[in-house]
């Protein structure tokens, strides 16, 4: 069982303040403060000597971040926002085809492609959701990237990414997900999807 208690204390900030939706502007934990000030003391005191030891660093994060989204440390890459790494996504897979995304993305999931001059469909949302039945129905000949956030940042709304992977893969898209407001907040199946 998760003990809540300890896990808020991580948070100082949840002291004062009640997140009910955190993204690009997260409170960090001690635990990371902790670890990024080891490396800015490590840096300063003795320049990039700690090279190796960094790298093992990275490794194991790696492996903890997978587990995290239950997906395979090799699926796992690092940028330094969600949004550098939808860009680097998006110039990928230029050329591959049209791009299909939801009507109330935040703007960092679709700029990249639309600046691309990609072509870019927008399901709409019923009641702020969005049917299954809806995205297959919006997914043409040409649709090869569906582009959604595991949750709309205006919303709340939840995407079923498993049962997306599933319809992607039956018609042959591929799908990138912007996780910016669902971090560390609910479990995100990325190996599943
Ligand atoms: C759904 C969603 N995607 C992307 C972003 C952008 O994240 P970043 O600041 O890491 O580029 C945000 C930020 O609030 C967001 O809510």
């Amino acid at each position: 069982m998760t003990d809540w208690a300890k896990v808020r204390g991580e948070f100082p900030a949840a002291r004062r303040l009640t997140y009910l939706n955190a993204a690009g502007g997260s409170p960090v934990s001690k635990h990371a403060a902790r670890e990024g000030k080891r490396f800015y003391d490590e840096i300063c005191a003795r320049g990039d000597t700690h090279w190796k030891d960094w790298l093992g660093r990275v490794e194991g994060v790696r492996v903890k971040a997978a587990d995290l989204i239950n997906a395979d440390p090799r699926e796992i890459a690092f940028t330094s926002s969600t949004s550098l790494g939808m860009n680097m996504i998006a110039g990928i897979l230029k050329g591959k085809g049209d791009v299909l995304t939801m009507f109330d993305e935040f703007p960092s999931s679709t700029f990249p492609w639309l600046k691309r001059r990609f072509k870019v469909r927008f399901v709409k949302p019923k009641d702020y959701a969005y049917s299954s039945t809806d995205i297959e129905d919006a997914i043409s000949e040409k649709t090869k990237i569906v582009v959604t956030s595991h949750v709309q940042y205006r919303t709340g709304f939840k995407q079923d990414l498993v049962g997306l992977g599933r319809l992607c893969k039956r018609k042959r898209s591929s799908t990138s997900t912007g996780n910016g407001s669902a971090q560390s907040i609910i479990p995100s199946p990325a190996g599943g999807a």
